[in-house]
């Protein structure tokens, strides 16, 4: 057995030892939407990072770090009140060990959310984004390594990571239901933690960015690594560096998305249902 599985399987055996509960639904809350597991969450059982074996502590300001298990809307659930970033300095692999744990809880579906900078010139600060595909740059593939074979395959396709039928469910919900106009596109994953120079910006807009942040990918590919069904949706946070006209700041990033947080909370609780029923 390999490091990385045998420190993955460690890790599950610790929290095994806490909670039995069975999620059919993974959540993973961005930048704002921490109060959403306390909110919108009927809460079964809560597990602190720092008490399983081996996992990853998130260091990012904002960001609390335990798994909250319980009900939205029926829909059993584990939600991820703060992730960890490979900016933070950790392996990429440590970086998707929380998603490779949902996974092996048993959560079918995983709906990942984020705070991103908008590259379309027809975003504005506080849309939202439903994740169409992705491009990942300056970070590493998280299955770089040898393959664990009980997790997935040894080359996963990348077509169709956020699901088509999925994110059509959402985009309907979210005009017909919610009267929320969702943007699609695709997100870019840098590495961060500087955001980037406009030259950057310039580049990924013509790589065919829409969006760009510093997580949600690597997660992305190692659910789908691990089979699971994925859906993301980012907060355009602020225009990345050069269409805005100011400096960039974390402090920004956290005040839009925090502004925003009540009608991205009623989306996403939208979303876990859809997800438990299709
Ligand atoms: N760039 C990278 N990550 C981000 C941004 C950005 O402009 N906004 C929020 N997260």
């Amino acid at each position: 057995m390999n490091a990385v599985e045998d420190k993955l399987i460690r890790a599950y055996k610790s929290l095994r030892e806490k909670t039995d509960f069975v999620p059919d639904v993974a959540v993973t809350l961005g930048s704002g939407l921490g109060a959403f597991a306390d909110e919108r969450v009927d809460i079964k059982c809560v597990i602190d990072y720092a008490d399983i074996e081996g996992f990853p502590i998130s260091t990012v300001v904002g960001h609390k770090g335990r798994f909250v298990f319980g009900y939205v809307g029926g829909v059993k659930v584990v939600v991820m009140q703060g992730r960890v970033h490979y900016y933070e300095g950790y392996e990429i692999t440590d970086v998707v060990m929380p998603a490779r744990l949902m996974a092996m809880m048993g959560a079918k579906t995983l709906i990942l959310t984020n705070a991103s900078g908008g590259i379309n010139p027809e975003f504005s600060a506080g849309d939202f984004m439903l994740i169409r595909d992705h491009i990942s740059l300056f970070v590493p593939n998280p299955l770089v390594g040898e393959n664990i074979d009980k997790l997935g395959i040894r080359f996963p396709d990348m077509n169709n990571v956020y699901d088509n039928a999925l994110s059509e469910r959402i985009l309907e919900v979210a005009e017909d239901e919610l009267g929320i106009s969702l943007k699609q596109g695709v997100y870019a994953q840098l590495s961060g933690p500087s955001f980037e120079a406009p030259a950057e910006i310039r580049m990924l807009g013509t790589l065919g960015a829409d969006a760009v942040g510093m997580s949600t990918v690597v997660e992305a590919i190692a659910a789908r690594h691990a089979g699971m069904r994925v859906c993301a949706i980012s907060c355009i946070s602020n225009l990345a560096a050069g269409i805005s006209k100011t400096a960039l700041t974390h402090e920004e990033v956290q005040a839009t998305a925090n502004e925003v947080a009540p009608k991205f909370k009623a989306l996403l609780e939208r979303c876990i249902v859809e997800s438990g029923k299709c």
